[in-house]
């Protein structure tokens, strides 16, 4: 089975995307060939900065690879270093429907946001499929939010074969059913775009505040409440263990405990879950050469399979 997902660097990673998708990346490493890359052209299509897009690329390797992305088993490579996939974007185009384009939420989403469309956000998902089918992927671990483009890359995938002869796998996407939603700090789903993140290195006085103003129902103290339906309660069992879990439930089910004592809690887990990971961040952000070679060696791995799979649609298609 190959796995293969990429991760756009729009910003520091947040408790979401680690357990919505990053999680899952370094799960499957271990039984699998596995291809994850840093969306940077995706990303193009949001930062007009260079600066910043450049820093926050680095950044997201350095946060891969300190929660455990371990490069000797996986091949961790920068999108816009596998030109190929670019190539194969525009084979694919040609074959895309505007109406299956038109329809995708996170389009839709963008632009209801009055984000400006440029032609790069509308044609965004044929990249995406570009990225998956070029490394022949079986599965592509995602959160919920992306499961509608793996869906178009099958389309793509199929109507490409349909007419040219079996030549791309059919990928298929793997969520997280417990993460597949992290609420943020107002409730609502965690996520750059509402301003409601917490970021997973952000320094660990500052976090502890805003963990600390997470958003709470105005319930009495001594009612009791059900855990399942309060996103503080959800957020502390992404860290605690099962029977600590079970202790915090059954507390909320009791009643006569304050929010404040709960967000100590998460605070408090939270920064145990992630202190390995953090001490390994500083020593990798402090060896940036390092870091260079192993995306240099992951493009070059990359490559070689995009380039098999490029040539193939090309030869079906007719281009060579
Ligand atoms: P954001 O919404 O903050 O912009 P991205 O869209 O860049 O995050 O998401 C990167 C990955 O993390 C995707 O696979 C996405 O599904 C996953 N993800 C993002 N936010 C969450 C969340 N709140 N819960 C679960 N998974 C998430
Ligand atoms: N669109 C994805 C996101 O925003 C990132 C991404 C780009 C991706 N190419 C991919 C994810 C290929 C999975 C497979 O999260």
């Amino acid at each position: 089975m190959r796995v293969l997902s990429g991760i756009q660097p729009t910003g520091r990673f947040h408790w979401g995307n680690y357990f919505g998708a990053i999680r899952q990346y370094i799960e499957l490493q271990n039984e699998n060939e596995s291809y994850y890359f840093i969306a940077n052209l995706h990303a193009l299509t949001t930062i007009r900065d260079k600066q910043v897009l450049q820093q926050n690329s680095l950044d997201a390797a350095l946060d891969l690879l300190a929660l455990g992305l371990n490069p000797d088993k996986a091949t961790l490579f920068m999108q816009s270093d596998v030109p190929e996939v670019s190539e194969l974007c525009w084979l694919l185009m040609s074959g895309t429907p505007m109406g299956l384009l038109e329809r995708c939420v996170s389009y839709k989403d963008k632009t209801a946001k009055g984000l400006s469309a440029n032609a790069g956000l509308f044609t965004y998902p044929v990249l995406q499929a570009a990225d998956i089918l070029i490394y022949d992927a079986d599965v592509v671990p995602v959160g919920q939010d992306q499961v509608q483009h793996v869906e178009v890359c099958r389309d793509i995938a199929q109507s490409f074969n349909h007419h040219f002869g079996e030549t791309f796998v059919l990928p298929k996407p793997r969520v997280m059913p417990v993460a597949a939603k992290v609420p943020g700090t107002d409730g609502e789903k965690m996520s750059k775009s509402y301003d409601n993140t917490i970021e997973i290195f952000e320094p660990l006085k500052p976090q502890r505040k805003k963990i600390m103003r997470i958003t709470t129902d105005s319930r009495p103290m001594e009612d009791p409440k059900d855990p399942d339906s309060d996103h503080l309660y959800q957020l502390y069992s992404l860290f605690a263990s099962d029977a600590d879990r079970e202790a915090m439930a059954a507390k909320y089910r009791q009643g006569g405990f304050g929010y404040g004592e709960v967000k100590k809690a998460v605070a408090d887990a939270s920064e145990a879950y992630f202190n390995e990971a953090r001490e390994k961040r500083e020593a990798l952000a402090a060896d940036t050469k390092k870091v260079a070679e192993i995306l240099g060696d992951g493009a070059a791995k990359a490559r070689k399979k995009a380039a098999e799979v490029l040539l193939r649609a090309q030869q079906a298609c007719g281009v060579k």
